[in-house]
């Protein structure tokens, strides 16, 4: 069969073949495409259909022989009715949407993320691992607890393998380093001489932190970072529900990962989200 890459404005339906819990009200499924697909990059996300109750965006943590995988955490309605579903039972799925992560050669890469944000960060693992050019791969996450963490077993097996350094926080001490992800990343900044990229995914506010920490090192040569927590209505660019101000690109076609040079230009960012309605509120 000839493989297609997956660019459907229209639900397609996929049978859940897998589910687990992967962390506290956070549950991995994997789910089996009807068609042979390609295509999907790390960063990019799509529309979970779950009929009778909700469609909303989530992220890719991988994409494997036709199967993709993704990790839901609970937060209202449509996620709770996601967990409720079990293996056999269908979703739909739209897209893949957006502009991935682009991570250059020849740079380390330090991945940062907390919450839903360490999805499209699994993905951008993987395939930083299997780059011809592997550089050192530096691996920041962060959460309230222990039980919060995401695809820790996972990451923590890495490490012990030498694929990637992991640098594990919990706001308790919990496990790993008490304090922040930002500050174990600040550290870390004060000592590497090599060229990096920041890739960063979770709660815009810390990312922001992140942005202007990482501007005062001048041997971060960029930063890409994932405006996923914004409200997405249609997910392909009808809607514009998603624009930010000034420019009015639209999350989900424009972004939602954005480098440096778009943050510079996005004065919402960090600042203020639109709501479902479509005004703004400050964050
Ligand atoms: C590009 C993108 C990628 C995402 N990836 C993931 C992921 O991999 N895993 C994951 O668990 N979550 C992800 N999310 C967030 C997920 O879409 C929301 O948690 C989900 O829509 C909440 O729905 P609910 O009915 O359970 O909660 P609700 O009670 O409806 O809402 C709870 C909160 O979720 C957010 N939310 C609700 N609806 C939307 C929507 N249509 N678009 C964006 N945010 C919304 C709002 O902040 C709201 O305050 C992603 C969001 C975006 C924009
Ligand atoms: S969600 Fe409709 S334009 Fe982005």
């Amino acid at each position: 069969m000839t493989k297609q890459t997956l660019a459907n404005d229209k639900p397609l339906m996929c049978k859940i073949v897998d589910k687990w819990e992967e962390c506290f009200e956070t549950f991995s499924f994997k789910l089996q495409l009807p068609v042979k697909v390609q295509g999907a990059k790390p960063g990019q996300f799509i529309m979970l259909w779950i009929p009778g109750e909700d469609e909303y965006p989530v992220g890719i943590a991988g994409l494997e022989n036709n199967i993709l995988e993704v990790g839901i955490a609970r937060m209202g309605e449509g996620t709770e009715a996601m967990h409720r579903k079990e293996v056999g039972d269908f979703v739909g799925i739209r897209g893949f949407y957006g502009k991935p992560f682009t991570p250059p050669e020849d740079v380390n890469h330090l991945l940062i993320g907390g919450g839903f944000g360490v999805v499209p960060l699994k993905m951008l693992i993987e395939t930083l691992m299997k780059s011809e050019k592997k550089q050192d791969i530096h691996v920041f996450e962060g959460a309230r607890t222990k039980n919060r963490l995401m695809y820790l077993k996972w990451l923590q097996e890495l490490h012990d393998q030498g694929e990637i350094t992991f640098h594990v926080c919990t706001d308790d001490g919990s496990f790993g380093y008490q304090g922040f992800p930002t500050v174990a990343l600040e550290e870390f900044l004060q000592k590497t001489k090599t060229p990096s990229v920041i890739y960063a995914a979770g709660p815009e506010r810390m990312m922001k932190f992140i942005f202007d920490l990482g501007k005062k090192y001048p041997k971060v040569i960029d930063m890409q970072m994932s405006l996923a927590g914004r409200y997405m209505r249609c997910g392909f660019g009808a809607c514009a529900n998603c624009a930010v101000d000034p420019t009015g690109w639209r999350i989900c076609v424009d972004g939602p990962i954005f480098n440096t040079e778009k943050l510079e230009k996005i004065s919402d960012f960090g600042v203020y989200e639109r709501l479902d309605t479509g005004e703004k509120k400050k964050l």
